[in-house]
């Protein structure tokens, strides 16, 4: 037992919906909450990543069933799409993509499931074409794309986006409250950013629960005088963002857009906001993904 605290091992997951697959998905959870736990330096078992997993799994099998694409397939791709991101307790070390060991998993406890080759090699593909511009995408990884992002839209989106800002020691602080320009710009493209006619009317549906609920969070803050700001909005390029600014800084002088620029990064063309006062050195800097548009 090495000292490890289990927490809750037998109930705690969500049911597959391709029965076939329980075995499997058991293997995985196990291994996706050993390697999560080495990555946190934790005893503790944690379900960050296995939870998104089976959330997305369960958009994807969705999603399969309304757009005619093999459901057993969908929801294995979903399920082992990010097994790899804390490959030996690590993430993003070497120079090795999370997604081909994301594969590796895939190919070893799906062997050992029985699953036949033709699956896991359709399944290896739509995950390595899922955040890869040069290849096509087949109706599978549009399927698994689609899963993966509506996990980060409306209430769902917003219930994650504070657990991460708290895995990050963040409470609700005025940097928490600016960073919502991300959330709030994502969901005003929600429309764009989807493959699959169901993923999008999803989406869109959910963004307008992300907007409404930002609004009324930024309400109350401003009615119970604890933040008070304003949404401001800025082109870069072709997209408008929605920034949300502290309307003044903690010296009483008001809070003002400095910089906004744009870099190539690693997985995407990133956007760098600077907010700050003109009076002292309080500043704001946010950095995120420039809205991927894919209609
Ligand atoms: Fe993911
Ligand atoms: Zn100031």
């Amino acid at each position: 037992m090495n000292g490890r605290k289990k927490t809750n091992a037998k109930n705690s997951y969500a049911p597959v919906s391709n029965v076939e697959l329980a075995p499997l998905h058991k293997k995985l959870c196990q291994y996706i909450r050993m390697e999560e736990a080495a990555y946190n330096e934790t005893p503790l078992e944690p379900d960050t990543l296995m939870g998104h997993l089976e959330r997305v799994a369960a958009y994807a099998v969705r999603l399969a069933v309304n757009e005619g694409v093999d459901p057993l397939r969908a929801e294995l791709a979903a399920l082992f799409h990010d097994a790899g991101k804390f490959h030996g307790g690590t993430y993003h070390e070497g120079n090795k993509p999370e997604e081909i060991r994301s594969i590796e998993v895939l190919k070893e406890l799906a062997g050992e499931n029985g699953q036949s080759r033709e699956v896991v090699e359709d399944v290896s593909d739509a995950i390595l074409q899922l955040y890869n511009d040069d290849c096509g995408k087949t109706p599978l990884s549009m399927v698994l794309f689609d899963a993966d992002n509506l996990d980060k839209m409306g209430l769902l989106g917003i219930a994650n986006y504070f657990i991460k800002s708290g895995l990050r020691g963040q409470g609700l602080t005025a940097e928490m409250i600016t960073k919502l320009t991300v959330e709030l710009t994502y969901a005003r493209y929600a429309g764009r950013r989807f493959y699959t006619k169901t993923g999008r009317s999803l989406a869109v549906k959910k963004s307008l629960d992300t907007i409404r609920f930002i609004h009324d969070f930024l309400d109350v803050l401003r009615e119970d005088c604890i933040f008070d700001t304003r949404i401001e909005h800025v082109q870069v390029s072709d997209v408008v963002l929605e920034l949300v600014m502290l309307s003044s800084c903690h010296c009483g002088a008001p809070i003002h857009l400095q910089r906004i620029w744009t870099e190539e990064g690693v997985k995407c063309t990133q956007i760098h906001l600077e907010m700050g006062c003109r009076v002292c050195e309080n500043r704001y800097k946010i950095k995120f993904c420039r809205p991927m548009f894919v209609v």
